[in-house]
């Protein structure tokens, strides 16, 4: 299947895109660059002078480059193109794109859009008189061939239609457990985390080609995220449910010190949810207990061994309220990662697809005065070698305003 994908620059990097034929984004578009394949079809809009460049074809995969140089690092998820035939320029880009229905650079455009938006360039570039120089009639056919070959194409879907953009506030909801076109972890597995908190923490925390390790990962989440958004991972559970998840203990992980660039984990709340019978489940030891935090405590210590300094934890907990007893646990998580790690933030995570989602747990929760839980915390942590130092040399400077009267 031939996809489209629309980039963008601005009057300073369009002299760089075109003359190296190189087509990049920073960060905030990296998932959908990695997602380009090798004969995609590539549109560039500029987006200050609001010319859109077209067409041209990707001779490479969507990258990282790590050492970029063009951009000197700033835009440094790229993809190498070739212009098909003469490069036509269509002025009032953002109009055009908007009546296609193909502005959004998140949206790949396919199937008949990606004709209509061919046929636009087909129109334009023909509408000028052709000289014995020019190469528009090159254009023309070479992008009427493809406009058959897309036209024609019986291929079945193979991207999404809008690339998950990483979240800008502390609440995240998520309506379905996975994204995109495969299953994300088993969604029949109890206590199965949601797909796209995994993506937010790698996409935020991680690049390409980096080491994430889940050492609680239950029916693998994690590592189908992290092969979908090209990173090395490594999955642990103490019951593994499938051949790529490694049986193991988390309190203690075989790896190196200081060689991990992200750890996620989604340990158990307490003993709300029967994962398994092993005797060294934590998942068998109730949260209203000491020792519950004190293995957990015993992960989070080796979690801190293993990653590497200046990197990133994302640790996904619940509370608990059983028989009239509400169990801050997440608060009592936190305190404790607080004693190896230094907070990065905290995010407050929609529970969708709970048990308790019934009207008759919502009849019990009004008639007997409680509450069902709504939300879990994902705490980030990350380590740094000097936790207590830093808190010492910070001496924050509060503004003060007046108050209008
Ligand atoms: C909330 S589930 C993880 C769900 C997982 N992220 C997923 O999406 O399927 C918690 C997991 O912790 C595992 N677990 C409990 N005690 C463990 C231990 N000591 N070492 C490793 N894993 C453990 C359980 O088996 C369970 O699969």
């Amino acid at each position: 299947m031939i996809r489209g994908f629309l980039f963008a620059c601005t009057k300073e990097s369009e002299g760089k895109c075109l003359n190296n034929l190189l087509f990049a984004t920073d960060q905030v578009y990296a998932p959908i660059t990695i997602r380009v394949r090798k004969g995609d079809l590539l549109f560039l809009n500029n987006i200050d002078t609001d010319i859109l460049h077209g067409v041209f074809r990707a001779v490479s995969d969507g990258f990282y480059n790590k050492e970029d140089k063009v951009f000197a690092g700033r835009y440094p998820y790229q993809v190498q193109v070739e212009p098909l035939g003469d490069i036509t320029k269509i002025q009032k880009a953002r109009t055009i794109l908007a009546k296609q229905d193909s502005g959004k650079r998140n949206k790949p455009i396919f199937g008949k859009k990606l004709v209509s938006l061919l046929n636009y360039f087909v129109k334009t570039s023909s509408s000028f008189p052709l000289d014995k120089d020019s190469k528009s009639h090159i254009s023309s056919s070479t992008l009427l061939e493809e406009i058959e070959k897309i036209a024609l194409s019986k291929a079945a879907l193979d991207i999404e239609s809008e690339i998950p953009l990483v979240e800008t506030t502390t609440f995240w909801d998520f309506p379905r457990q996975s994204y995109g076109l495969t299953p994300k972890g088993n969604n029949k597995y109890a206590g199965v985390t949601p797909a796209l908190i995994i993506y937010n923490m790698i996409w935020r925390y991680t690049n390409p080609g980096d080491l994430v390790v889940d050492p609680m990962c239950g029916s693998g989440t994690t590592i189908d995220v992290c092969k979908e958004e090209k990173r090395n991972v490594i999955g642990y559970d103490i019951v593994s449910t499938r051949p790529d998840i490694i049986q193991n203990d988390s309190r203690n992980i075989p790896l190196e010190n200081d060689s991990v660039d992200m750890l996620f984990i989604d340990s158990p709340y307490g003993d709300n949810i029967k994962y398994n019978y092993h005797p060294n489940n934590i998942g068998n030891i109730s949260s209203e207990s000491e020792e519950f935090y004190d293995e957990l405590e015993k992960v989070m210590k080796e979690s801190h061994r293993i990653l590497k300094d200046g990197k990133v934890l994302g640790w996904l907990i619940g509370d608990q309220w059983v028989k009239k007893k509400f169990t801050p646990v997440g608060f009592e998580i936190y305190k404790r990662l607080c004693k190896y790690f230094e907070p990065v933030d905290m995010i407050c995570v929609s529970r969708r697809g709970q048990s308790s989602n019934t009207d008759a747990w919502s009849n019990r929760a009004r008639r007997f005065n409680f509450y069902l839980r709504g939300f879990k915390y994902l705490i980030i942590v990350r380590k740094t070698a000097e936790v207590a130092d830093e808190r010492k040399r910070r001496k924050i400077k509060w503004a003060s305003y007046n108050r209008g009267r």
